[in-house]
């Protein structure tokens, strides 16, 4: 969506806030031994407490309140009775609507004991969206935004998730601009736009280009031994910095 009217980056603020707690609060709350699913009904608890509910779920039927990804996984895994294991890195996604607004932000992070290769792929992948939202500009090329994202993973030796992208956001969870991708694409013509509200978020690997979708029809995952990472905001883009919606 564009923001139009000052009551609409109101209600996104609202929406962003929320996803942002819901994602900091079940990060803070994950322990090793504890189920993915164990670990969802603490976000369950959490879109009640908001009074939001769960955009995967409304928009898309998902089986889960948020997606839950460990290790090979990159992306929509269900939560369910994976046992997080110490190290695993783990990818939390939160998405919700609340009075028609969507707003969507993940992370990722390590079940301790980390690694060093662990701690550089996170770094990397923050580092990635915070250069990435800091050229997203009203008037410049959308493609920048994967130009941003290419310019770091490959700085940092790492690969980028092509089938993973960016997208617009607001009204509904996935909207105009569609797929944003990862990678810079210089045939990709659009153009950032004033007030428009999209995600930004790379998805950075240690191996994989492309992930898979796996047999219970939403998980999509690499080979074993990849592992990846996402950070995601919502944010409105503007003439200066845009303003980011998934704040706690
Ligand atoms: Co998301
Ligand atoms: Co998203």
């Amino acid at each position: 969506m564009t923001i139009e009217t000052e009551q609409d980056l109101q209600a996104l603020k609202v929406i962003g806030r929320i996803v942002a707690r819901i994602l900091q609060e079940m990060m803070q709350r994950t322990e090793p031994g504890m189920t993915t699913l164990e670990l969802d009904m603490i976000g369950k608890s959490l879109f009640e407490k908001y009074d939001a509910r769960s955009a995967p779920m409304l928009s898309y039927g998902f089986p889960g309140y948020t997606c839950i990804s460990i290790n090979e996984e990159a992306a929509h895994g269900i939560p369910g009775g994976r046992v997080i294991q110490p190290g695993d890195v783990v990818n939390i996604d939160v998405s919700a609507e609340k009075d028609g607004y969507f707003a969507d932000t993940g992370g990722t992070f390590v079940v301790p004991p980390s690694s060093a290769l662990k701690n550089r792929l996170c770094h990397a992948t923050r580092q990635a969206l915070d250069h990435a939202v800091n050229v997203a500009r009203a008037g410049q090329p959308l493609n920048r935004i994967g130009k941003a994202i290419q310019q770091v993973a490959k700085q940092k030796g790492f690969r980028i998730i092509k089938n993973l992208c960016s997208h617009g956001v607001g009204r509904s969870l996935h909207e105009e601009p569609k797929e944003i991708p990862g990678f810079f694409n210089p045939a990709d013509k659009r153009v950032l736009t004033e007030g428009m509200v999209i995600t930004i978020e790379p998805f950075l690997s240690t191996k994989n280009r492309i992930v898979d979708q796996l047999d219970d029809g939403w998980t999509l995952a690499g080979e074993k031994d990849n592992l990846s990472a996402q950070y995601e905001h919502t944010m409105v883009i503007t003439k200066g910095k845009p303003i980011l919606l998934t704040i706690a």
